[in-house]
């Protein structure tokens, strides 16, 4: 067709901080809006009617099914699960011809992927916007809903217009480098959050996914990122303590070397008070969880643990991101 291309989600790098910042907070209104006790209806309830969102996943999902058919009946459009097993794509026909062919007759995809190559191949022929809902790289609906998360939990009088008000906090990740730390790192580059990383040995960031990352700094500054493979050097002086599972979908034939090489990198609040975590620190997990990162007694502990709200918020950046990619078709004011 002669329109223009669409704007596509593949990663918060294609944000900028700006954009990536207002997601955030369209993410926050609306989930007041909603949740609040306004009477008058909402424009969000319209947004997408008469619209379908197509959703190929190719690997499980709890939350970003739920999240993402949620939004799209929030905004009254119709969404439309489609496991591997029942499309053609991956299987019996091209990507290429699955992405023109989808596209003529959806208004948006949000795709779960193995390969990030396959979501952006579904980018490439689509005449929609493509969200990506998690591949092997990046899962950039879960990094909004992570900063939605530490926005309500560290509420700041810095926060104006513009901004999230979260500069100068620290995250530190224990665990896997992975998609979602990738994306939470990105996204911290831009929002001018420290970021420290403990893998162990053997499993730190890819050196190309480490310069992606260093280059997401508007101010090209670096020393944002520390990393290391000592949990508790990770987690001095650190706000926010995250992980994620040590066996990502597609990894579970590495599953026996993996959980050896990780132990001693359970999140524990011994762990925490060892490396002098920040008085008052959290803790996040995109979950689904296994027990072996995070012992109970953090995950389950209400004054530390925000994993369930963080789940929950998933709700607010599908409806956010909708809105900004598909709605607004890339303009996000
Ligand atoms: N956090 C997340 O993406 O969970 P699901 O795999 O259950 O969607
Ligand atoms: N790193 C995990 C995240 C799941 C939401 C995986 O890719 O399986």
């Amino acid at each position: 067709s002669s329109t223009a291309k669409p704007r596509h989600l593949l990663t918060i790098a294609d944000l900028t901080p700006e954009e990536l910042t207002t997601l955030v907070r369209n993410a926050a209104a609306h989930k007041h809006a909603v949740k609040g006790s306004s009477t008058v209806p909402s424009p969000l309830s319209t947004s997408l009617l008469n619209c379908t969102i197509a959703m190929p996943f190719t690997k499980r999902s709890t939350r970003t099914r739920v999240s993402t058919e949620g939004a799209v009946a929030l905004m009254g459009g119709h969404p439309m699960f489609l496991g591997s097993g029942d499309i053609q794509l991956g299987v019996n026909e091209s990507l290429r011809d699955t992405g023109v062919v989808i596209s003529s007759m959806v208004s948006g995809i949000v795709a779960r992927v193995n390969g990030h190559e396959v979501v952006e191949g579904l980018a490439e022929w689509s005449s929609v916007p493509v969200i990506n809902a998690l591949s092997d790289s990046f899962h950039p609906l879960q990094t909004v809903a992570d900063y939605l998360t530490i926005l309500e939990a560290f509420p700041s009088s810095k926060s104006k217009a513009g901004s999230l008000g979260v500069e100068g906090l620290k995250i530190a990740w224990v665990g896997d480098a992975n998609n979602v730390l990738f994306d939470l790192a990105i996204a911290s580059a831009k929002l001018g959050v420290n970021i420290s990383v403990a893998t162990p040995k053997g499993y730190e960031i890819p050196t190309a996914m480490r310069e992606l990352i260093l280059s997401a700094s508007p101010t090209s500054n670096t020393s944002f990122l520390t990393e290391t493979n000592v949990p508790e050097e990770a987690v001095k002086n650190a706000d926010i303590l995250v992980t994620d599972t040590w066996v990502s979908m597609g990894q579970e034939d590495e599953a026996k070397r993996r959980l050896a090489a990780f132990a001693g990198f359970q999140i524990t609040s011994e762990l925490a008070k060892r490396g002098g975590a920040k008085e008052g620190w959290k803790f996040m997990h995109c979950l689904p969880r296994h027990p072996e990162e995070v012992s109970d007694e953090v995950f389950y502990d209400e004054s530390k643990s925000l994993v369930f709200p963080e789940a929950e918020n998933r709700l607010w950046s599908a409806v956010s991101v909708l809105e900004g990619f598909v709605v607004n078709k890339g303009k996000i004011v």
